[in-house]
């Protein structure tokens, strides 16, 4: 998959100076042992306390690791879908600032006009402690060019009852810490887009589909990842999940390394939706990369009803197998014939082109 890094230069001497460490104690003892309490928490299915941000040594390791490697996930999910367009966004259990802090620095690679007279970001989040740590990063980022005139503010509640109207509306990794009803509770931000994350196992999954249902029933349609709203082909024993590289910067590098983490994959669920488009005929979602065996290449692909497993040769050299297996995974292809000629090796016939976003 590509390296998506829009993290900008002075990201570790921002973060480390709000929470005051210096270079190197990011692997100390007392930093690490709160994530990996945290890791544990999650792995093994426990639970934390509802204000656990509230201890600050837990803050401080969740900002270092878990905000630092969920920003690409965003930018996936922008790289894909493409921008929306501007307006006030709201981003629900915004934890320290994570996705508000992924959307301005994607903004200021990729179009860096919109940082000037933006309308208002806001997150809100429910446990106090983050909330100030974030209000001090959003001080300190506007030190630094382009971030200079950004509007950005965090209010301290709970965002089942706080509503409101924006235009965006994002969410990391927060419907997994609510109930199942929650996923309704997005309508009352009428939001026109709304982009989320949640982990990439089978419960931040089913969240996510839940999220789905709710929004394309406010009508929205869904930009990312199912070509199609139908029943999921993976809903019954499966789960749809993406990657991005968690060993981009070099201080969380040091502390996978600690904490025994060498695989490079971070897995998560995502998923985009905005104003209802006609659905593109014959699209094919990318949703695995390509596994290579013997002579062919081999990766599902998804059109929102069926979700098959295709094999191309690799040998072979027409533009079908140059483009099915060039994509980045999560792409969209459009594949002519459609979904019989699919099944299995692609036909000699078959068409497969790119899909822009
Ligand atoms: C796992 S953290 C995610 C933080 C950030 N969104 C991210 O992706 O890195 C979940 C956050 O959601 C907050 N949260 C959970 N339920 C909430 C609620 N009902 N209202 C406001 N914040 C909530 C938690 O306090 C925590 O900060």
């Amino acid at each position: 998959m590509p390296i998506l890094d829009c993290y900008p230069k002075f990201y570790q001497d921002w973060l480390f100076t709000a929470l005051e460490l210096t270079a190197g104690e990011e692997t100390k003892a007392d930093v690490l042992e709160p994530l990996f309490a945290m890791n544990r928490a999650w792995r093994d299915g426990g639970t934390l306390p509802a204000d656990y941000f509230a201890e600050l040594a837990t803050l401080r390791a969740y900002s270092l690791y878990y905000m630092t490697i969920n920003m690409p996930k965003l930018w996936f999910l922008l790289s894909r879908a493409g921008i929306p367009p501007a307006g006030t966004l709201v981003d629900l259990g915004s934890g320290p600032g994570t996705l508000v802090w992924a959307w301005l620095f994607y903004l200021a690679k990729y179009a860096p006009e919109r940082l000037q007279n933006m309308p208002p970001v806001i997150g809100i989040e429910r446990t106090a402690e983050a909330v100030a740590l974030a209000e001090r990063l959003a001080e300190s980022l506007r030190n630094y060019a382009p971030f200079e005139s950004i509007d950005v503010s965090f209010r301290c509640a709970d965002w089942q009852q706080a509503g409101g109207q924006y235009d965006l509306v994002l969410g990391g990794n927060v419907l997994m810490e609510c109930a199942d009803s929650a996923t309704d509770a997005l309508r009352d931000f009428g939001p026109t887009h709304a982009l989320l994350i949640e982990p990439g196992n089978r419960p931040g999954f089913l969240r996510m589909l839940g999220a789905r249902d709710a929004l394309v029933a406010t009508g929205h349609g869904i930009q990312f990842p199912c070509p199609a709203h139908a029943v999921c082909p993976l809903a019954a024993d499966n789960w749809c999940n993406f990657t991005v590289n968690r060993a981009i910067v070099p201080f969380v590098q040091r502390m996978s390394n600690q904490a025994g983490r060498l695989n490079h994959r971070h897995h998560f669920s995502g998923l985009v939706t905005g104003p209802a488009a006609p659905e593109t005929a014959a699209s094919w979602r990318v949703l695995s990369d390509v596994r290579k065996v013997h002579r062919s290449g081999v990766r599902y692909l998804c059109n929102g009803r069926v979700a098959p497993e295709v094999v191309v040769s690799r040998r072979k050299k027409s533009s079908a197998n140059e483009f099915f297996l060039r994509a980045e995974t999560g792409a969209l292809l459009r594949i002519q014939p459609g979904p019989d000629a699919v099944r299995g090796k692609l036909q000699a016939a078959t068409r497969v082109e790119p899909l822009d976003a």
